[in-house]
């Protein structure tokens, strides 16, 4: 049961809770800002899981993120999966809800892929009316992140940041900015990382996620295995020029490490944000 909900304001460097962490976070409580929660995971009522992050909440912020959204898919909205999520959001009252500007499902069939868009007016309008509906139902502004791609589609009509800033313009949504993702994408497409950060309404962004990849060789793969590397350090110390101090989220979801050693990729973070690190 949650006792405590004075703590909801979500500022500085906090981390992506990882089952892996729960026990070493209950017997030392970090001193961690706030945690991102995957709310996919906690939808059923009655689990363990549900129970820990409710004790989680009476100590720290939250926010929720998802990947069940599938905002970019034709299939109708999920609305049993948006139920469960309104109820776990008025439960938990995370500062806010984000999910991908993808899709994860079609005809029925969930993939867990987040798999990208052409860039098309169309496109952008089926997406647009669709985060109207969830955030008409959810009674509040969600957060949508752009996601790292492998692939284009030949009916693209529009770079992917004139997309991004259409739909948010058009729905009045915020933007989660992944900037591991505009770098593995710019890597593999071989577009200016620079031009399309700097594109971005610093206005609307409620959030930067960093993380690491891999390279593949052929391709950067975005793993969220490793540390982050420092390209993506720099142009995180670029994102800040541009869209000042807001909160920042480390992402570890494979090979993932000590609690430590996760709350150390934070505090760097957090140096750079203060300017300690240059
Ligand atoms: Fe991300």
């Amino acid at each position: 049961m949650i006792t405590n909900y004075s703590f909801n304001k979500v500022q500085g460097c906090g981390i992506g809770l990882r089952l892996e962490h729960f026990e070493d976070i209950n017997a030392q409580q970090p001193k961690i800002p706030w945690f991102e929660i995957l709310s996919d995971n906690y939808l059923i009522e009655g689990t363990a899981q549900r129970n820990y992050l409710y004790q989680l909440r009476n100590n720290y912020p939250v926010t929720f993120h998802g990947v069940g959204l599938s905002i970019g898919s034709t299939d109708p909205l999920n609305m049993d999966y948006l139920k469960r999520l309104k109820k776990l959001k008025h439960e938990v009252q995370p500062a806010w809800v984000s999910d991908h500007l993808c899709w994860t499902s079609a005809h029925g069939i969930v993939t867990h892929d987040l798999i990208p868009l052409p860039y098309t007016e169309t496109v952008v309008k089926h997406i647009v009316d669709r985060i109207k509906q969830v955030q008409d139902f959810l009674g509040e502004q969600i957060v949508i992140e752009n996601v790292s791609s492998y692939l284009q589609f030949k009916s693209t009509e529009m770079s992917e940041w004139n997309f991004i800033n259409e739909i948010i313009r058009q729905s009045d949504c915020r933007l989660l900015l992944d900037v591991n993702n505009i770098y593995v994408s710019a890597q593999n497409h071989k577009f200016d990382a620079e031009e399309y950060l700097f594109a971005m309404p610093a206005e609307r962004v409620a959030e930067i996620h960093l993380a690491g990849y891999e390279d593949r060789g052929t391709h950067l793969l975005d793993t969220h295995s490793r540390p982050v590397t420092p390209p993506v350090w720099d142009l995180f110390k670029k994102a800040i020029q541009h869209v000042g101090h807001v909160p920042v989220l480390i992402e570890w979801d494979n090979d993932i490490p000590s609690l430590e050693r996760v709350i150390k990729e934070a505090n760097k973070a957090k140096s750079i944000q203060q300017g300690v690190i240059v």
